[in-house]
């Protein structure tokens, strides 16, 4: 099946998000170098207008490793997703497996997937200390996490679903998320040429047929699907995802990050563990997908995410450049899951 996107309405719809976007932000003059790195980092956030579902002709599907069958409607059902692989994770609290209909609140493995290994347009959420994570669902429901991009849909989703979250339900999801163990998930390749691409749904997805070719990388960072359709349709929480980033990238960033670059930032181990997989309430940050980390690094130095902790990243994002953030996160996830010792 292929994979379908607005064609027509696609440029013109992206350019007004932008020529919106770009007012908002020069109105305000704090901003003054916002617009510049929101448009380095355009890539990030890949922003698309609403795209024409496929139709679900009624045919059950397969995916390999696994003897279940569904629909394509019951693999994006938004209150009980297909669940292709119950022996990969511990038995799912319902408001992680179905949600809770009447509040509107979508099942977490929607889009974070039953693993909680997530997409590069939402998050990772496995293997997240319970109390970073509980926090991170209070700051978003007290209006202290919220994306700079406010063209960024699914994350205003995710704070109405954080805001009607009962404690329980708080709980029970970050505890479910926490009892597995991350897993490799994105690789990095530097490239001067990737494929071109379209936009659907948060998502960089490649053009195919007599449409397929090549474009040169430019400063930025290019994250798809390993199995576009498997992705896409059926929502295999088995495959991962691959960034392309520009040729020096990982060794710049690897720079910022182990040295703070003279004053430009400050080392991350300092606080997010000497492996970069979490200290304590402090996140991990190895092998997490650079658009959802490039996304967050824009956010605190907006000031749209100032939660709790927030502040402790103040000095980290102040004088980063569109290009330090797209080296960092090349860097961040070119780490491979497990550290090698
Ligand atoms: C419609 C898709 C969607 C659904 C369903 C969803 N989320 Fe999210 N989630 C997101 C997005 C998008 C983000 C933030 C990405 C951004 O802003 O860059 C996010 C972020 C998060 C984070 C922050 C992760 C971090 O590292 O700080 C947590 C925690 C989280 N979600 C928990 C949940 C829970 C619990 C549920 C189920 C009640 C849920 N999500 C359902 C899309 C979703
Ligand atoms: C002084 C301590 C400190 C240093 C140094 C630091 N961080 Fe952080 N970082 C934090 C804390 C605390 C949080 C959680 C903030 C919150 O809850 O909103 C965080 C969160 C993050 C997040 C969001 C992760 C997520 O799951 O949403 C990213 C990305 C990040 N840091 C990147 C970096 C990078 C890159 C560096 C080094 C260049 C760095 N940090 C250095 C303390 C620090």
């Amino acid at each position: 099946m292929r994979l379908s996107r607005d064609h027509h309405g696609f440029q013109s719809l992206s350019l007004l998000c932008l020529a919106t976007l770009v007012l908002t932000l020069l109105m305000n003059p704090q901003t003054v170098n916002a617009q510049a790195t929101l448009e380095a980092l355009d890539w990030a956030y890949a922003i698309s207008p609403p795209f024409p579902p496929e139709e679900d002709d009624g045919t059950l599907h397969s995916l390999p490793g696994t003897d279940l069958q569904f629909t394509l409607d019951e693999a994006r059902n938004r209150f009980g997703p297909a669940d292709w692989y119950p022996q990969d994770h511990p038995e799912m609290p319902e408001i992680v497996a179905v949600g809770r209909e009447e509040a509107g609140i979508m099942a977490c493995a929607l889009c974070h997937y039953p693993n909680g290994q997530g997409k590069p347009e939402n998050a990772s959420v496995v293997g997240l200390e319970p109390e970073y994570f509980i926090q991170q669902l209070e700051d978003m429901k007290n209006g202290l996490r919220r994306s700079a991009n406010p063209e960024k849909a699914n994350t205003n989703l995710m704070i109405a679903f954080a805001a009607s979250m009962t404690e329980e339900e708080i709980q029970q999801s970050a505890e479910y998320f926490a009892s597995m163990e991350w897993r490799q998930w994105i690789e990095v390749v530097e490239t001067d040429t990737v494929p071109l691409t379209f936009r659907r749904g948060g998502l960089h997805i490649p053009l195919e047929g007599d449409e397929a070719g090549t474009e040169p990388i430019g400063q930025r960072i290019i994250e798809m699907p390993v199995d576009p359709e498997g992705t896409e349709l059926w929502r295999n929480p088995r495959a991962g995802f691959r960034a392309l980033v520009p040729p020096g990238a990982v060794a710049a960033g690897e720079e910022l990050a182990t040295t703070g670059g003279n004053g430009i930032t400050v080392e991350c181990s300092i606080c997010h563990g000497e492996n970069l997989d979490g200290l304590g309430l402090v996140p991990p940050l190895r092998n997490r997908s650079p658009s959802y980390l490039a996304r967050q690094l824009f956010d605190f130095q907006q000031g749209t995410r100032q939660g709790a902790w927030a502040p402790l990243m103040d000095a980290v994002v102040e004088n980063l450049s569109g290009e330090d953030i797209i080296n960092l996160t090349a860097y961040l996830g070119s780490l491979p899951a497990e550290p090698e010792d």
